[in-house]
């Protein structure tokens, strides 16, 4: 089969340097199990993978203890794993991870989720992934009792913020200043 381009979902994707192309019908997205060794390293080369294209450099003692933390600290961590392709170590790999955290609401008395890093590896944006993602969390809230998902998003990340607008936060339009990191919120109901 000819896999698609990003032309078949609209938006432009970094061309794939391995090759690969992950099928959205073989995507599976599961919480990530911090006492599974494979799992916290998945969740530490993410971490590593988002800070490269966010231009952040982690210290070697974070890249040593980012993974235990957010198993200590996170709500939940979610992965993506695509069922049709194979890793080095034969297992799935891993196409993109939802790092979400429980924050308190004072007006509703209640609990909110803040999405606190959303990342899609370059070669498997553009095919829903993203959205399907924020599903995902939004039904795991749902079933921790929490009125909304709250997030940041930088002014000048245009894919991130037309995601978050069409699935339903509340994040600015149009021109803000350079600089800008814009807060949105998304009802649950
Ligand atoms: C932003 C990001 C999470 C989007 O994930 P994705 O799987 O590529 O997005 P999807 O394929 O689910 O697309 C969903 C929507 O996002 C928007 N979108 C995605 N890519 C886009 C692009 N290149 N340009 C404009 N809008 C885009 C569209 O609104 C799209 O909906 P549509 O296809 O119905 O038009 C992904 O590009 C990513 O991980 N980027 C790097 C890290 C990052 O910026 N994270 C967000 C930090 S706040």
């Amino acid at each position: 089969m000819t896999p698609p381009t990003s032309a078949d979902h609209g938006h432009p994707t970094t061309d794939s340097a391995s090759g690969k192309f992950h099928d959205p019908k073989t995507i599976r997205i599961r919480p990530a199990d911090f006492n599974d060794a494979r799992d916290v390293a998945t969740v530490r080369r993410l971490v590593q993978g988002f800070a490269d294209v966010s231009n952040v450099t982690l210290s070697p003692s974070v890249k040593d203890t980012v993974a235990p933390f957010l198993g200590r600290r996170a709500a939940f961590v979610l992965l993506a794993e695509d069922l049709g392709s194979e890793n080095d170590t034969k297992k799935p790999e891993t196409v993109a991870m939802l790092i979400a955290q429980r924050i308190l609401s004072s007006f509703e008395a209640g609990e909110r989720i803040n999405i606190h890093d959303l990342y899609v590896i370059p070669e498997a944006q553009g095919r829903g992934i993203g959205r399907r993602m924020l599903s995902v969390c939004a039904d795991h809230a749902r079933a921790l009792g929490c009125s909304d998902l709250t997030l940041e998003v930088a002014g000048d990340n245009a894919a991130a913020r037309s995601l978050y607008r069409t699935f339903g936060f509340d994040v600015p339009e149009g021109e803000v200043p350079e600089g800008s990191v814009l807060y949105g919120k998304c009802p649950l109901s």
